[in-house]
């Protein structure tokens, strides 16, 4: 077989195994059907009490102590702070009474000793976000703490992102970390507890943390704030902005139960809210872990090893690690190692261990370089070989680039087309589009994935419309950036605890 043969039959092989994988990748509409209803089921069990909140598999619906949603006429000055994915970031938001706001903010990466050591304490994780509010106290507020024990006191929403048994509005302890965050000694114990402990060490006794929320609750009712069509929940009617969700390096979602429904709440709360009057929850789903029990979620051996092998947190969130942006390149990465094991890519590297380094580093590819290959129509794809150069130091030839153009777009996809599960399987559960008369909704995001990830938002419009919501439902459904809104979502928590 003459080189040229040999180059022709290896890229055929290529374009063999790629055509396979890519309908693997596929997320067809009786999937979605399939995943719709389990997810719907799921819900239902997550609202019931669970045995032991660490090791269930089940969907968490976490009670968020939020019964009313803001109508963008609430004011005032409140602190904010909020730890998310890798930063951390304090803010003072001024919240104007007229569906706007205006925020000073300090953001600060956490330092990775406190990321990836799982011998690091909670009190050096917690110090840190302390002498990172102080220095932001003595940037923008210096006279705000200058009488020290005696200053005024400050109220604080604390926007913290990862899964915490919420057991009222301004206590919650941490059920497991993810998005790669490991001290383990934090498992268990009330972050608020720790926050404010740290506080008053680092000369913030003035400075009360009075809610805890996630970020989708916090995203959720600062969407709420800025919408100026918002009904009030004192009608008892689920009002318009009806979901408020993530997909950014993880991905959740959050949503107004009647509570009811929450049949976990414990009976002496549940009976005072209702005496109270209220109707309505927030509920925290954490759909990342949606379906860790793997019945009908779809898994590739990829989805496998990085779950296993490579994941902080084996056996859970494996909805969000097949949808968020924390793993879209690992998978990627996953599936271009096992082609060139297979000997049908990257001919010039004969073993793995010679592939480029960064090739061969768990959750070195970023989600970023994807989003280029995606909407590379360069000749040659040149805009994708300077990335995987870049990025990776990886060669490519073209037909390569082809190929790997090709899993970009079945990954991102079946990313998008699982993420219009949740959401499809809300609207349905909640019968939110009869509710109203237009029966229009809106859902507020927030996220890196669906604000930049070119597409992400057009394919997740797609999938709503072949989900059982069909192309009438997902007209209605009005997507929404409600950019940063994690934060001024806390201190619009702040104020009404
Ligand atoms: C966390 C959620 C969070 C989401 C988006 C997930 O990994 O478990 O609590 O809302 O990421 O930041």
């Amino acid at each position: 077989m003459s080189f040229d043969d040999l180059h022709k039959a290896t890229a055929q092989a290529l374009t063999g195994a790629v055509d396979e994988l890519v309908a693997e990748f596929e997320v067809t509409p009786e999937k979605l059907d399939q995943l719709t209803a389990h997810f719907i089921e799921q819900m239902e069990k997550g609202l019931k009490p669970t045995e032991d909140k660490a090791t269930d598999k089940g969907l968490p619906m976490i009670p968020s102590f939020v019964t009313g949603t803001p109508n963008g006429t609430e004011k005032g000055i409140l602190l904010a702070a909020d730890l998310g994915g890798t930063n951390f970031r304090v803010c003072s938001v001024e919240l104007h009474g007229d569906h706007t706001y205006t925020m000073e903010q300090m953001k600060s990466k956490i330092p990775e000793e406190l990321l990836d050591d799982e011998n690091a304490t909670s009190e050096q994780l917690f110090g840190y976000l302390a002498r990172r509010t102080l220095a932001f106290m003595k940037k923008f507020h210096p006279e705000q703490i200058e009488g020290g024990i005696s200053a005024k006191p400050l109220r604080m929403g604390f926007t913290f992102s990862y899964p915490v048994d919420q057991t009222s509005l301004n206590s919650g302890t941490l059920i497991r970390w993810t998005k790669g965050f490991k001290i383990a000694d934090t498992i268990g114990r009330d972050v608020v507890q720790l926050y404010q402990d740290e506080l008053k060490k680092n000369e913030l006794p003035m400075i009360n943390v009075v809610a805890l929320t996630n970020d989708t609750v916090g995203t959720f009712l600062s969407h709420c704030y800025a919408s100026d069509n918002t009904d009030s929940m004192t009608t008892g009617e689920i009002s318009e902005p009806v979901i408020g969700c993530i997909f950014g390096t993880g991905t959740n979602g959050c949503y107004m139960e009647e509570i009811k429904n929450i049949v976990k709440l414990p009976a002496d709360v549940k009976k005072k809210l209702l005496d109270e009057g209220k109707t309505h929850m927030v509920v925290n789903t954490e759909w990342g872990s949606f379906d860790n029990e793997l019945k009908v979620l779809p898994t590739t051996k990829y989805d496998v090893d990085i779950d296993q092998k490579y994941s902080a947190n084996p056996g859970f969130h494996l909805f969000e690690k097949r949808v968020s942006g924390m793993y879209l390149g690992e998978v990627l990465r996953n599936v271009l190692v096992d082609l060139h094991k297979r000997g049908l890519i990257f001919a010039q590297y004969r073993t793995e261990k010679q592939l480029p380094h960064r090739l061969q580093t768990p959750f070195e590819l970023d989600s970023e370089v994807l989003s280029h290959i995606e909407i590379d129509d360069s000749t040659g794809l040149r805009e994708t070989e300077l990335s995987l150069l870049q990025s990776l130091r990886l060669p490519t030839t073209p037909s390569e680039r082809h190929e790997i153009q090709r899993l970009v777009r079945a990954i991102s996809r079946r990313s998008a087309y699982l993420a219009a599960v949740p959401i499809a399987a809300i609207i349905l559960k909640t019968g939110t589009l009869n509710k109203r008369y237009h029966g229009e909704v809106e859902v507020g995001c927030d996220g890196s994935v669906i604000e930049y990830y070119p597409g992400f938002r057009s394919m997740l419009r797609h999938a709503l419309a072949l989900s059982p919501l069909g192309a009438e439902g997902e007209r209605k459904i009005h997507i929404k950036l409600s950019k940063d809104g994690s934060s001024a979502g806390a201190a619009l928590c702040a104020l009404v605890a």
